[in-house]
């Protein structure tokens, strides 16, 4: 889809579709009063009939006469200043209503950098639709052409710049989102590592791929552990992105897990369980998705994307429970219970990823079931034990419309990780489950800053929910690279002290 920028008035403007998100009463809005002034009234008739008052998430849809646009969409905003979330948001339902016609007009509710940036975004996130088995009558015969960001006053480089990073950021999280959706006979561990060098190699990022036996030769046994009961091959992934001739830039490392399969191993899955466990490999679609996006934005952080990926299977060879494994960094590890597959190939992956001594080390995973039932099917748990890093990551996540919850890592719960015949077992009970994952994971760590998401509710979805369409979502993309940019941005606190003195 292209995004591109307009100067056409919203009587003026040529679209099949044309948005208009509507901030507090209906009356003063200018763009309303601009279409009611053409149409004699139409608009806002259809909308008082409807019911539309413009509160947050309210819709409707009119064909006043008068303009050229075929068909207006009034998107309530509620009351208070336009967001990233919320103009994202906009442009969003915008899309998806407009997904099979031809353009969509999106009149701006402001014209902040930010904003115009999430408006683009929010359409390219608003048009996705997984389409790649769909044939016959149900491929779709059109799809949306050019989404028009209306704007007063010129076309600047800088709302230009805004527009196109918008389209960047919004394409990064699509692709995760198709590589969720992805069948699993079909993204594997090798398609997998063959989708990101392949995206790597297209945006100048480095990135090593390790076979089998590469894998091997590192000792990653804990990775090799799961790939035991599976006929594919595992991969090992770390992509990089250097910015140039950029100094000091502050190193952040993103680790995922990509388990393109999770049947469960022995300890199977009972049939509805497994049914969605091609997603199981969102973490790695997230990693991979954010260092892609911070190559495409050229942001000035150097970023490293690892990915563990296999899938769990049960074929002759599986791991068994109370199997012993020595980790990459040399503990021996008891296996308890097979499904607990993700933990395992994590902490290999954070033994490697320590070593590159980043200020940060950050981990996606749809680790446990536990965390789903705790949060729902919408919000992640984040669990860390530095302060000043949920902080700084829950104000980056708040600001873009995804939601987290900050998790306890209570150390008394370290005792369930206790095993008669290894350093540890890898699972502890059923209460708790969250926590003791993420206590297993910090294991592996060293002196890291380190930080544990679990995105097993939102990165996949059974219901459209806010820009979230049904399926892969791509969740986590979004608040990162805000994060990252955050480290780099000055710091507005000590400005105002700097202008003072
Ligand atoms: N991939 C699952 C967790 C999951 C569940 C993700 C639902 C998304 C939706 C993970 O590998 C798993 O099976 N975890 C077990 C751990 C248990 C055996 C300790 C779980 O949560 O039941
Ligand atoms: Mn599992
Ligand atoms: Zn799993």
């Amino acid at each position: 889809m292209k995004v591109t920028l307009s100067t056409d008035t919203v009587t003026d403007v040529r679209a099949d579709l044309l948005a208009i998100g509507v901030r507090g009463s209906l009356g003063r809005d200018p763009y309303v009063k601009a279409i009611d002034k053409a149409s004699g009234k139409q608009l806002s008739k259809v909308a008082r009939l409807e019911g539309f008052d413009g509160s947050a998430g309210q819709t409707v849809r009119a064909t006043p006469g008068g303009i050229k646009a075929k068909q207006v969409l009034l998107v309530g905003l509620g009351d208070g200043d336009v967001t990233v979330a919320s103009a994202r948001r906009l442009a969003a339902t915008a899309a998806r209503t407009a997904a099979s016609f031809g353009t969509l007009a999106i009149a701006l509710p402001d014209q902040e950098l930010l904003n115009v940036r999430a408006t683009a975004s929010g359409a390219v996130l608003g048009a996705y639709r997984y389409t790649r088995y769909l044939s016959g009558d149900r491929a779709p015969k059109k799809e949306l052409g050019t989404t028009k960001l209306m704007i007063t006053g010129k076309r600047t480089p800088e709302l230009r710049e805004a527009a196109a990073a918008g389209v960047s950021l919004g394409e990064s999280v699509n692709h995760a989102r198709d590589l969720i959706n992805g069948p699993p006979n079909d993204l594997n561990p090798i398609t997998l590592a063959e989708f990101a060098k392949a995206q790597c190699k297209e945006l100048g990022v480095a990135c090593k791929v390790w076979d089998k036996k590469g894998i091997e030769k590192l000792g990653m046994n804990l990775l090799l552990a799961v790939n035991k009961g599976s006929g594919i091959e595992p991969r090992f992934i770390h992509m990089t992105h250097k910015p140039k001739g950029v100094k000091d830039a502050p190193k952040v490392c993103f680790v995922g897990k990509g388990l393109t399969f999770d049947a469960g191993g022995l300890c199977l899955k009972p049939p509805k369980a497994m049914l969605d466990m091609k997603c199981d490999m969102s973490g790695a679609a997230a990693t991979i998705g954010i260092v892609l996006a911070a190559a495409r934005l050229d942001l000035p952080v150097e970023v490293h994307a690892i990915v563990g990926s296999t899938e769990n299977m049960l074929g002759e060879d599986a791991y068994r429970p109370s199997d012993v494994y020595e980790s990459l960094d040399g503990k021996f590890v008891e296996i308890i219970n097979t499904d607990a597959e993700g933990r395992l190939v994590l902490a290999d992956a954070l033994a490697y990823a320590r070593e590159l001594g980043a200020e940060f080390l950050i981990e996606h995973s749809t680790l446990t079931g536990a965390c789903m039932v705790a949060l729902g099917p919408w919000r992640a748990g984040l669990f860390t034990k530095d302060d000043e890093l949920a902080s700084r990551y829950l104000d980056a996540a708040g600001h873009e419309g995804e939601t987290y919850w900050r998790m306890p890592l209570d150390d008394e719960l370290r005792e369930m990780l206790k095993s008669d015949v290894a350093d540890l077992k890898h699972t502890g009970e059923r209460s708790g489950g969250a926590i003791t994952a993420g206590l297993f994971l910090s294991e592996f760590v060293g002196d890291s800053r380190f930080m544990h998401l679990d995105i097993a509710g939102p990165a996949f979805q059974e219901r459209v929910h806010g820009v979230h369409p049904k399926g892969g979502t791509g969740f986590g993309v979004m608040t990162a690279i805000r994060f990252l940019e955050s480290l780099v941005e000055p710091d507005e606190a000590a400005e105002d002290e700097a202008a003072q003195a």
